[in-house]
């Protein structure tokens, strides 16, 4: 070896005395999925705080023009800085988000029915592939636990799980409470569980004011909560809040954010709750000092 490379060997430092680490990833129940899949978690949930703000805008995909969603152009592309993941169809994604977009994208891979039929006799509406082509971080299917089709949409969940696993997709699924179903801890509980069973990687589910701490705590995987029907704003913040606080890892929130009277106020009010830890009264405070 000539004289110049053996002293540069010499100068190279192996820092013998510092191991390796190998940290935990900092999702629940999440520590012993691929690189690629923890990376699309990263995607959706920030790795500062373990939370998210996903904004869901997928309501077309069985109700068409929803209110507040006529024109997401309109509507939507100012919500896009203040949103960690947006939760939305192929088709809105393909023709209206820029694809300059670069935190987590959660596709809406069932469908079938409109307001119109039965909802729950979903079927799978989407390719794996298609989700790789767009870069999606995760899919998301309805679970109609009791419902009429509850076997067929388990299926659909545990499919797109097999075809996720694949490829590094994670699986979101959705816990759809049927009208003639109960919507308390309970129910909550047995939903979430069975979708996490059945491998999804992380599920979303409905707050609920009694006991909620014990669905997160009895789903091994991540829970985050959805909107649902609108509400004042400040009892949204609130219903953030108290998920938050007793383990939810962040919110799936649509029409509370979009049919709100000022959507970009409130996102971002929603972001201080999910990711500073701030009160609800706090929130609204600087939701209130916003022009629309
Ligand atoms: C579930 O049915 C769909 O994903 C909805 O579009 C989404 O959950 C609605 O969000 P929100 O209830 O907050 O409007």
């Amino acid at each position: 070896m000539p004289e110049a490379d053996e002293a540069a060997k010499e100068q190279k430092n192996f820092y013998l005395d510092i191991p390796q680490t190998n940290e935990a990833f900092f999702l629940k129940g999440s520590n012993n999925l691929d690189w690629g899949m923890k990376n699309r978690l990263s995607q959706i949930f920030d790795p500062n705080t373990g939370k998210t703000v996903m904004l869901a805008i997928d309501h077309g995909y069985f109700q068409g023009p929803t209110t507040g969603l006529e024109r997401v152009d309109v509507n939507i592309l100012p919500l896009l800085p203040y949103a960690d993941t947006l939760m939305l169809t192929r088709g809105i994604l393909r023709s209206i988000i820029p694809p300059t977009f670069t935190r987590g994208i959660v596709l809406r891979a069932s469908g079938g029915p409109t307001i119109l039929k039965e909802l729950s006799n979903e079927q799978i509406a989407m390719d794996i592939e298609d989700a790789i082509r767009l870069n999606a971080a995760a899919v998301a299917v309805q679970v109609f636990v009791g419902g009429e089709y509850e076997t067929q949409s388990v299926h659909n969940m545990t499919r797109l799980v097999d075809m996720g696993s694949r490829y590094g997709i994670a699986t979101l699924a959705v816990t759809a409470v049927g009208r003639e179903l109960v919507r308390d801890a309970r129910y909550m509980r047995l939903a979430t569980r069975v979708c996490a069973e059945l491998g999804a990687t992380y599920v979303k589910t409905y707050y609920v004011d009694k006991d909620f701490d014990t669905v997160t705590a009895s789903c091994p995987v991540p829970i985050v909560i959805a909107g649902g029907k609108k509400l004042p704003e400040l009892e949204a913040l609130r219903m953030a809040r108290n998920a938050i606080d007793q383990g939810a890892c962040g919110v799936d929130m649509g029409r509370n954010i979009f049919q709100a009277d000022n959507p970009v106020a409130m996102i971002q009010a929603v972001r201080m709750v999910v990711h500073d830890g701030v009160t609800a009264e706090e929130a609204y405070k600087f939701y209130t000092s916003q022009q629309p």
